[in-house]
């Protein structure tokens, strides 16, 4: 690098459990995360993205479509609407599955979830070495979870065991009771049962019901996949841990529908281009991620697989990888009445398709990439706040500053924004010392920082400050949309 003054950049030790609550204002105070309704105190767990934030998304979202949709010969991509026929949802088995099973306190009028209150028991037998009581309590779950009747075997667990919750230390429970997490409104005026639509709790199905109309559209063979990112809602009773569980969220979804006999090949070979996609396309620290097996499969898949993160309060699920049989064709051609097979041309052959399911979660991968990028270090002993972001999601890409307004500098850094905002989001700024200026780009994540000087004026060149090593280089000014071109493939 020519011109670099040596900067000496030491980073500041963080603790885990401080950095959420470092993210959180700092989400609120640069205008990437609200509080959904904030000054009628907030909903829970609903969240406004704010001008960065929806940037950030908008930049996460194309990255998975590029990748998905237009790198992808055979996928195609649909935007479904969120409201479907009712009987969508008793086929795909949600109206009759999609239950957690939740257990109340009387006293503090809490709701949690039963199973998840014998988990934190089991964990916490297990922090305290109780290795007896530890494979008692284990074998006894297993046998509840697997009972006719779970709920009762749940409750009388939980009962046997004195569990209490971890977060008041109170025990006053009623019986264990399945609740949907869908969401139920009404269409029409009359709010009888005819009228009762779901909020769809997946985008999936607006594939599943597609799959003849993409094919004969787009004249797909299998193997093909279709894409969509949309909306998805849970009434989920379980909060907490920021954007990481929403009822409303955005799943970004692909169907790959194959040759039954050839799910497992197509399943290794997604399973390792989506965790790759990580790394490659987003730049998330390798060692974060993890892969998770399931045990406990959903009632749709054969095999499952968890991409999840290392989040600052536990390692968490952000994308599953599922193997989803013929399962949902099938309900659809059953509970519609219409034929859902494929018939392969050259052989004539007529099958219902396999499916592997990819699906991942915006706002969870929004908040990974938030978590993986916060750092706080000191530049020649100067502390400061930086989101090492690589530029592909960055939300403003570059600053442009002048040393200062006067001098014609102002002019000439303006002229410049104004050119580079044609290909890329950059900001203007001017007010406050350079160091102040540099400071606020590098808490939001802007890698590049386009400083306008005296000698920029004589011999158009600008000096282009490296974010996360403060290191500086000087470029020719017609040469700036390269450079930051070049930085973002
Ligand atoms: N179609 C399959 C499906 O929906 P899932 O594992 O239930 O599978 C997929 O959800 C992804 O959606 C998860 O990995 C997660 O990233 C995201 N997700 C699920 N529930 C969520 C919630 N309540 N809040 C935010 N993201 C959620």
């Amino acid at each position: 690098m020519s011109n670099s003054e040596q900067k000496r950049v030491q980073s500041l030790n963080l603790p885990p459990d401080k950095v959420m609550h470092k993210l959180v204002s700092l989400a609120k105070r640069r205008g990437f995360i609200f509080p959904s309704s904030e000054i009628y105190e907030g909903l829970s767990s609903c969240f406004d993205y704010g001008p960065l934030g929806s940037e950030l998304k908008r930049n996460i979202k194309d990255l998975w479509w590029n990748s998905m949709t237009r790198r992808h010969h055979n996928i195609v991509g649909i935007d479904a609407s969120i409201m479907m026929n009712p009987r969508v949802w008793e086929a795909s088995g949600h109206v009759s599955s999609f239950n957690d099973p939740m257990i109340d306190d009387k006293t503090t009028k809490r709701r949690y979830r039963a199973d998840h209150l014998i988990e934190n028991h089991i964990e916490k037998l297990r922090r305290e070495g109780k290795e007896e009581d530890l494979l008692r309590v284990q074998t006894a779950y297993e046998a509840a979870a697997g009972a006719t009747d779970s709920n009762r075997a749940l409750y009388e667990m939980i009962m046997a065991e004195g569990i209490k919750a971890q977060d008041t230390g109170s025990g006053d429970w009623t019986e264990v009771r399945q609740f949907n997490l869908m969401f139920q409104c009404n269409m029409g005026a009359v709010a009888d049962t005819s009228s009762i639509v779901y909020l769809r709790p997946e985008t999936a199905q607006g594939i599943f019901v597609n799959f003849h109309n993409v094919r004969e559209s787009s004249r797909m063979k299998v193997p093909f996949g279709i894409a969509q990112i949309g909306k998805a809602f849970r009434n989920e009773i379980v909060k907490g841990n920021f954007i990481f569980r929403m009822v409303e969220f955005e799943q970004m979804e692909m169907q790959f529908f194959v040759k039954p006999g050839t799910q497992a090949e197509a399943f290794e070979a997604w399973r390792e281009e989506r965790f790759n996609w990580y790394t490659s396309s987003l730049g998330i620290s390798r060692e974060k991620l993890h892969w998770y097996r399931h045990d406990k499969l959903a009632h749709y898949a054969d095999l499952a697989y968890d991409i999840k993160f290392e989040f600052p309060f536990g390692i968490e699920e952000i994308e599953g990888i599922h193997s989803r049989t013929d399962f949902d064709l099938k309900q659809h051609q059953e509970f519609s009445g219409k034929n859902m097979e494929y018939i392969d041309q050259l052989t004539n052959e007529r099958y219902l398709p396999y499916v592997v399911e990819t699906s991942a979660g915006c706002d969870r991968l929004f908040l990974a990439l938030l978590a993986d990028a916060y750092t706080e270090d000191a530049v020649d002993g100067e502390e400061r706040v930086v989101l090492r972001l690589s530029p592909k999601v960055a939300p403003v890409k570059a600053a442009v500053l002048p040393l200062m307004k006067k001098g014609g500098m102002g002019e000439a850094a303006a002229k410049l924004h104004d050119e580079l905002s044609t290909d890329f989001l950059v900001q203007y700024d001017d007010a406050g010392s350079i160091g102040k200026r540099y400071r606020r780009q590098d808490e939001i994540g802007t890698p590049f920082c386009i400083t306008v000087d005296h000698q920029s004026l004589e011999e158009h060149t600008v000096t282009v400050r490296y974010r996360d090593s403060a290191l500086q280089e000087r470029i020719d000014l017609s040469r700036v949309k390269e450079f930051l071109a070049s930085k973002l493939v």
